[in-house]
């Protein structure tokens, strides 16, 4: 559904950066990429175009934007970090983590791009294109994942072509996103870090820097901030297939999302197969997994049968953007 003339797509090089930091500095909106998924990035301090942004994705507004800045005082300009949210920035970061702590006095984020809470989530990503155009703009970038809201998260620019053309300015193309799954979502509000989104990194890795467990937003010792993250949204990262999870079999028609060397009986009757990792490794997994959605929601099979992914490391991550593919629609 196109809104206005078609979207420029440009190659990740010197004059694409140029070009980007000028389009959001005037209010455009501009996607490009970053480790975990592309995002659709907009001037953080500019209500009209974080206005345009929620709009261009048919997003939410109670929904809000994870802030990117280009180094660690950029953060602590916009959010007030604790210890915690200290040691886990400066293990993580430049990185797939996004702290959630309380805004800073004078940051300089709209209240429509926090939703009006006053906490901020902010991300120092791991990309060149990404700290070249955040470098270049001097100003802190919300970017959602640059898809229509509730549909698979893009990793390439012509995914995000295929769900934007005509209502965001520019695509900077950088590739295709090495990570694949989006940045895990910390909270630093209290006593115990709460674990808002599982992501790139694995819970474990996080727990043990930090020497403790991350709580859950629902057994959170504190309130946990609402809206506490995607998991507020059953239904998200959807194709427009079904899904039936752990599938240990394929009727005729299905479409076949396998996981490692062993199909499950009745694979010779998909409509087309692709396989998360050969060889049962979760990084490979997460770095297809959308792309793989796409393409197999693209032979219009009424149905994805998902293989069973188990949930060490980035599986956990894995399985949570696969239920929510699954969950009923809204
Ligand atoms: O990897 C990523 O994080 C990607 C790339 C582009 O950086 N971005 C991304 O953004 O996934 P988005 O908008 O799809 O997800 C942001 C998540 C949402 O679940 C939102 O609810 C949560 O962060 N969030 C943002 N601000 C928050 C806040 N103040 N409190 C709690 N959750 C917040
Ligand atoms: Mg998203």
């Amino acid at each position: 559904m196109r809104q206005g003339p078609a979207t420029r797509v440009m190659k990740a090089d010197g004059a694409a950066i140029r070009e980007a930091a000028a389009c959001l500095a005037a209010g455009g909106l501009v996607a490009f990429p970053t480790e975990t998924v592309y995002g659709l990035g907009a001037d953080a301090t500019n209500a009209h175009a974080v206005a345009r942004l929620y709009e261009a994705k048919g997003r939410p507004r109670f929904n809000p934007l994870i802030s990117h800045i280009a180094d660690v005082d950029a953060a602590l300009a916009l959010a007030r970090f604790d210890a915690t949210a200290r040691r886990l920035a400066a293990a993580f970061w430049p990185g797939a983590l996004t702290i959630v702590a309380p805004k800073a006095p004078g940051c300089a984020v709209c209240e429509l791009a926090t939703a009006g809470l006053d906490t901020i989530a902010v991300r120092l990503p791991d990309h060149p294109v990404a700290r070249d155009i955040l470098a270049a703009l001097g100003r802190p970038v919300v970017a959602p994942s640059a898809n229509i809201s509730g549909h698979v998260s893009p990793t390439r620019a012509e995914h995000v072509v295929a769900d934007l053309d005509g209502r965001i300015e520019l695509v900077v193309d950088g590739g295709p996103s090495p990570v694949g799954i989006e940045s895990t979502v910390v909270a630093c509000l209290g006593a115990r870090p709460v674990l808002l989104r599982p992501g790139a990194i694995a819970r474990s890795t996080i727990e043990r820097l930090i020497g403790g467990r991350l709580a859950d937003p629902e057994r959170a010792d504190e309130p946990a901030p609402r809206p506490a993250g995607p998991g507020m949204l059953a239904s998200h990262y959807a194709p427009r297939a079904r899904l039936r999870l752990e599938a240990s079999d394929v009727a005729p028609g299905e479409a076949l999302l396998a996981f490692g060397p062993s199909l499950p009986a009745g694979s010779h009757h998909a409509v087309a197969v692709l396989n998360l990792s050969e060889r049962s490794d979760p990084l490979e997994a997460a770095a297809c997994l959308f792309a793989h959605l796409r393409a197999l929601d693209a032979t219009g099979a009424a149905l994805i049968c998902v293989a069973t992914i188990p949930q060490e490391g980035l599986g956990a991550a894995i399985n949570d953007r696969l239920r929510r593919a699954a969950a009923p629609r809204l």
